[in-house]
């Protein structure tokens, strides 16, 4: 009796896996219904009111790149690039900013909410949260120094929000690589795609709670994780302690936090990735190994496909012609 539920529970759980990735599949648009042109006679400064704001963040506090490149992504995952993830809980809506990925660690809404007043003011009704997060992400890989792209615009901003897609498609740090691997294909992404936007981890900072698994007990056994280098690791120990000290910040790419480089790949090579699913590109699987090592010592090769992979990422089911809306303010629906 048992064994036959549980034979139940297995078709299923697979039914329902098959079954998404069918529904996922037809909502990736690989481009199309977004172009760089969209607000030229409608709001020709949009693009240029976007960098200005996001260009004085950036000088007043350098993270900030890091933050707003990865709000993007953290939007595009969730039922597509939408912002939804810029919503705020209220009435029947529950914020994505409340799900693991992004308590306690997802930040720059300011910025965002700055950026759409002045657009507001400039031309009202017109420019999407959505674009903004796209141009913003764009924005602030140049002022690190990464690789500039066109942005491909018109998305329209969601009617809500969704706290379980935020959960479960975004990979968490300590997934498996097929996870991970699983979890880009459902949104059209590829092992290319998965390896150049991963670079986005030269800059910006990682919470000691997003990697202490690897310091002390990694697969449950009681052992470290020995893929990442011991030398590394001691210094991690200092300041992410077994218990204690969650959300003691450090660098994802010690050796250049700030700047836009390839030192993150060449760090993996070292074994001084810093997160699991950093390193894990290296070790688990030869595809994406080759990729870490042909970046790591071709910048140029890891910039080219990292700017490709953010107009794919950018593309990501947006809303388009009358669906969804204009809001006026990113945190809430207008009505
Ligand atoms: C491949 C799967 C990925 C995983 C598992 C992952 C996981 C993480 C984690 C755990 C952090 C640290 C969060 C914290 O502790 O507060 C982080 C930070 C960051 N991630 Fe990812 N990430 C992935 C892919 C990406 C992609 C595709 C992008 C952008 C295109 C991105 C951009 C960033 C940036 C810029 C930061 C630093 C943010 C800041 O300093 O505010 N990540 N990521
Ligand atoms: C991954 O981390 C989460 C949160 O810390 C934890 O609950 C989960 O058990 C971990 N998964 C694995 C496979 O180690
Ligand atoms: C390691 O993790 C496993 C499973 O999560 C747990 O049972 C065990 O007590 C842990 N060992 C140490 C030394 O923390």
């Amino acid at each position: 009796m048992a064994l036959i539920s549980m034979k139940f529970i297995m078709v299923a759980l697979l039914a329902t896996v098959i079954l998404t990735t069918l529904c996922n599949a037809g909502k990736v648009y690989t481009g199309g219904y977004l172009y760089p042109q969209f607000y030229d006679h409608s709001c020709p400064k949009a693009s240029e009111i976007v960098n200005s704001i996001v260009a004085k963040a950036v000088t007043k506090e350098p993270r900030m790149a890091a933050s707003l490149l990865r709000l993007h992504f953290h939007d595009c995952f969730v039922k597509g690039c939408d912002a939804s993830v810029l919503l705020d809980s209220s009435g029947t809506i529950i914020s994505e900013k409340r799900s693991n990925p992004n308590r306690n660690s997802a930040r720059g809404f300011e910025v965002i909410d700055e950026i759409k007043s002045a657009l507001e003011k400039e031309c009202p009704n017109t420019v999407s949260c959505a674009d903004i997060l796209a141009l913003a992400a764009r924005d602030s890989t140049v002022l690190a120094g990464g690789p500039s792209w066109e942005v491909p615009l018109g998305r329209r901003d969601s009617l809500g929000a969704s706290i379980s897609g935020s959960n479960h498609n975004i990979p968490a740090p300590n997934d498996t690589l097929p996870t991970i691997i699983t979890k880009f294909k459902l949104k059209g992404l590829d092992l290319v795609d998965l390896v150049a936007l991963s670079g986005s981890h030269t800059i910006g900072q990682s919470r000691c709670t997003s990697f202490r698994q690897r310091l002390y007990n990694q697969t449950g056994n009681g052992l470290p994780d020995f893929t990442l280098n011991q030398v590394y690791a001691n210094e991690l120990r200092q300041r992410c302690p077994r218990s204690g000290g969650d959300q003691n910040l450090f660098p994802l790419d010690f050796v250049s936090p700030t700047k836009f480089d390839n030192h993150y790949y060449i760090n993996i090579v070292a074994g001084n990735g810093l997160l699991s699913s950093d390193e894990i590109l290296l070790t688990k699987n030869s595809v994406t190994m080759e990729l870490v090592k042909q970046y790591a010592v071709n910048n140029g090769l890891f910039f080219d496909h990292f700017a490709k992979s953010m107009v794919k990422m950018g593309n990501i089911a947006p809303l388009t012609g009358s669906k969804g809306e204009i809001r006026k303010i990113c945190r809430r629906v207008n009505h």
